[in-house]
């Protein structure tokens, strides 16, 4: 069930940890797009000690890092689970050299911190016997389709009703042996059909046992909030969101992955995603000992730093102007009276927004505190149509990531969004 936290809290941190840290190889996706055999995928378990693994480390970067929630890869597309499940052998505790369970520590963590508590959990288990009418080693993206057709008797057959019952059985394992779970982000919803999943059954069941829970929408339609992936939307989604991305191109740890979003991408990136209402839920990878690669540690050092200074724009903001109004991305305080116009540009003297109705009180810069001048130019008053506000920013106020600028209003926001019509008095 959605919960007011959420939209409140802007940033999280998105975790992909599991065995494929090992080589250094796409998640799960590895073996079922034939880049590697299912075996020596599997053989990475030796590889995964979790030796330095530090969750309060973690909890204190992803804290100065601005984010208030994370979620981390209970278990992926390749089924190996980070805790002690009962239902399974296939654990880092019982299969890699960690072995101990991992999920715990997180939550307790996550909690000392006043961080809500995310737990990604992949429905598909590429490595489950019941998952499929054939072998994990024969799972491939070319296979799967067919191989569901073999159930003639579709979702009612033994071995998918067996799986149905481990699938419920792991969730509630995870739903009642770690405290509260403030989120659960699903993934692998999409084969076999929804008449396999029986995902609005699943609805109740989970929040039976985890009554605040807030569900991600990989749920078959029967989720709380959307989770765009990868492309910034372009236009608002509807109802509450949270953009899910990685920081370079890879959801877990591959050393040859350099392509880093800059400090900069990733400043703006947020800030358009909260000027647009929603959250960004930034993905980092930890390598297998649990140690994070210090071109990830940097940029969510920046990000936080960026974020401290500019806090009043931030949490306690609601979706900005509409596209439009202001080249850049905007967020408005929750009684509409302040606007933050978040510019990304180096403006040549004044930046310029548009259909602002409201007498504007103060202009001023946040971080610096800093007051600008600014006028409002053209218009039709008389006719309720209003003319532009230029704002001067000198070059000093500039800030290299993005600039916020705090406009006062006289009440709350009232803005012009019209096509424009002919003046018929004046
Ligand atoms: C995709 C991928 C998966 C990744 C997820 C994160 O659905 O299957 O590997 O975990 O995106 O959103």
């Amino acid at each position: 069930m959605m919960q007011s936290w959420f939209p409140d809290a802007k940033l999280g941190i998105f975790l992909h940890w599991g065995i494929y840290s090992v080589k250094g190889i796409p998640e799960s996706w590895a073996f079922f797009n034939r880049q590697i055999s299912y075996e020596d995928y599997m053989a990475q378990c030796s590889g995964f000690t979790a030796n330095h693994y530090d969750p309060q480390a973690w909890a204190n970067l992803f804290q100065r890092a601005g984010a208030k929630y994370a979620v981390l890869t209970s278990k992926h597309h390749d089924g190996v689970a980070l805790w002690d499940t009962q239902l399974s052998d296939l654990s880092v505790v019982k299969q890699t050299p960690a072995a101990r369970d991992l999920l715990t520590p997180y939550c307790e963590a996550l909690r000392e911190k006043g961080l809500k508590v995310g737990i990604y959990f992949s429905h598909l288990d590429w490595s489950h016997p019941d998952y499929a009418p054939i072998p994990p080693e024969e799972r491939h993206g070319d296979t799967m389709e067919k191989a569901y057709q073999q159930w003639s008797d579709g979702p009612n057959n033994p071995t998918w009703q067996r799986f149905l019952k481990f699938h419920r059985g792991q969730l509630e394992e995870l739903c009642t042996r770690f405290g509260k779970v403030d989120l659960l982000w699903f993934d692998g919803d999409w084969t076999p059909g929804d008449e396999y999943w029986r995902m609005a059954e699943l609805r109740e069941q989970l929040l039976s046992w985890q009554p605040e829970t807030i569900l991600n929408s990989r749920m078959r339609g029967h989720g709380d909030y959307q989770t765009p992936e990868q492309g910034i939307p372009i236009s608002r989604p509807e109802g509450p969101w949270e953009f899910c991305v990685t920081i370079n191109d890879s959801w877990g740890y591959q050393p040859q992955d350099q392509n880093y979003k800059s400090v900069r991408q990733i400043v703006r990136m947020f800030a358009e995603c909260i000027g647009m209402g929603g959250n960004l839920l930034l993905d980092i990878t930890p390598k297998e000992d649990g140690i994070f690669p210090p071109e990830q540690v940097e940029r969510l050092e920046a990000l936080g730093d960026w974020i401290r200074q500019h806090e009043e724009a931030v949490y306690a903001t609601e979706a900005g102007l509409p596209a439009g109004h202001l080249y850049g991305t905007s967020t408005l305080s929750k009684d509409h009276q302040t606007l933050y116009a978040m510019i990304f540009d180096r403006p040549w003297d004044e930046i310029a927004i548009k259909g602002i109705r409201n007498q504007i009180k103060r202009v001023s810069v946040v971080g610096s505190g800093h007051e600008l001048s600014y006028r409002k130019m053209g218009g039709a008053a008389w006719m309720n149509i209003p003319g532009v506000l230029w704002i001067e920013v000198p070059e000093a106020e500039l800030n290299p990531n993005a600039t916020v600028i705090k406009i006062e209003l006289d009440g709350p926001l009232d803005l012009y969004s019209g096509a424009g019509h002919a003046i018929e008095s004046n």
